[in-house]
């Protein structure tokens, strides 16, 4: 039987005890696969990977190791969020790597979408086997691969864009969530006890905030940008009905502004302008744009122009077709 091809047996993950069930039968067959040798996990603090190393951790400890890779390109509290859970409450062993520079350094100067996304991606790639080449005796390399990869891109990670592991560095898969869909991965990684910040949170491109900071990519946007996604999520976020995705992107374009000094004299200046996006879909495929009450809107508007550089705020109401729900 192709150890690829989800059972018609195989029952829908959607309680607690199903959950139970499977974390205790993954940990048997984690344990019998990896025996006393070691693993290595890139976790990047999305969904899948968390569920995976979490569910490592039961089975086999310290044998685990995660390696951590901040780009530069994460939200806010994120890197910080990962260090937390699993370092300090699920006591893993955690490599943590911040390449901010030499992602930020690469990506200098780059406008084009791709080119970005191919850079982040190799010196992703770069920068995570010069850590496992630091490590001694690791046989096994964990991935967060899960049911729809296996369908739609053929077990890839849609965030691995680029190549894979140098030949030196070929290791036995480890992919014991890869049957599952979303929604069962995240009743697993709450059954696990993760916090439901990190089990519910929304989708996130791999190359981060790299693809909201619109064009070529400069510190100081990015900082901006980075600020002003902490406030979309914070205010949407307390929404009864929360959307599918909500975020935030700043192009590489200014606008005209204006600031009064104390005796009223306005001096005109050049700023950034945020664009607020939330978008409603069941795959990604089609989207829909939910309405946002107006005075939601008008809060974030008013803390997002008080982050140095803003001077604008737009909403972007365009649907999937004919508008991508990322910027590029
Ligand atoms: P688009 O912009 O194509 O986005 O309508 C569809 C979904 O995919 C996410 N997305 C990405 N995810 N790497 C990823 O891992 C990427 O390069 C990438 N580009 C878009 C996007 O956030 C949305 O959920």
């Amino acid at each position: 039987m192709d150890s690829n091809v989800r059972p018609a047996t195989m029952a829908r993950i959607n309680n607690k005890e199903l959950a139970e069930a499977f974390i205790a039968e993954q940990v048997k067959l984690l344990r019998e696969q990896i025996g006393d040798k070691k693993v290595l996990l890139a976790l990047s603090g999305g969904v899948d990977s968390s569920v995976v190393a979490a569910l490592l951790i039961k089975a086999i400890g310290k044998q685990l190791t995660c390696v951590h890779v901040n780009h530069g390109l994460l939200r806010k509290g994120e890197p910080e969020q990962v260090i937390k859970v699993f370092r300090d409450e699920l006591g893993a062993n955690l490599v943590y790597v911040d390449a901010t520079d030499r992602f930020l350094d690469q990506l200098a100067g780059v406008s084009e979408p791709e080119s970005k996304r191919k850079i982040i991606g190799k010196v992703f790639i770069d920068v995570f086997a010069e850590e496992a080449k630091k490590l001694d005796g690791i046989e096994f390399l964990a991935q967060g691969t899960i049911y729809p990869d296996i369908l739609e891109s053929k077990g890839v990670k849609a965030h691995h864009n680029v190549g894979g592991l140098p030949e030196d560095l070929k290791f036995d898969l480890v992919e014991p969530v890869k049957l599952l869909y979303k929604d069962e991965v995240r009743m697993v990684g709450k059954t696990l006890g993760l916090p439901d910040s990190m089990v519910y949170r929304q989708p996130f491109p791999g190359p981060g905030l790299g693809v909201r900071c619109i064009g070529a990519i400069t510190r100081d946007r990015l900082n901006a940008l980075r600020e002003a996604d902490a406030i979309v999520r914070e205010e949407i976020g307390k929404l009864p009905v929360t959307p599918w995705q909500y975020f935030c992107a700043i192009p590489d374009l200014q606008s005209t502004g204006i600031k009064y000094d104390e005796n009223g004299k306005g001096e005109r200046y050049m700023g950034w302008a945020c664009i607020i996006r939330a978008i409603n879909t069941v795959d990604a495929v089609k989207a829909t744009v939910p309405e946002i009450p107006f005075d939601v809107l008008c809060k974030m508007r008013d803390e997002i122009v008080k982050i140095p550089g803003i001077n604008r705020v737009l909403w972007d109401i365009s649907e999937k077709p004919v508008a991508t729900i990322e910027w590029e």
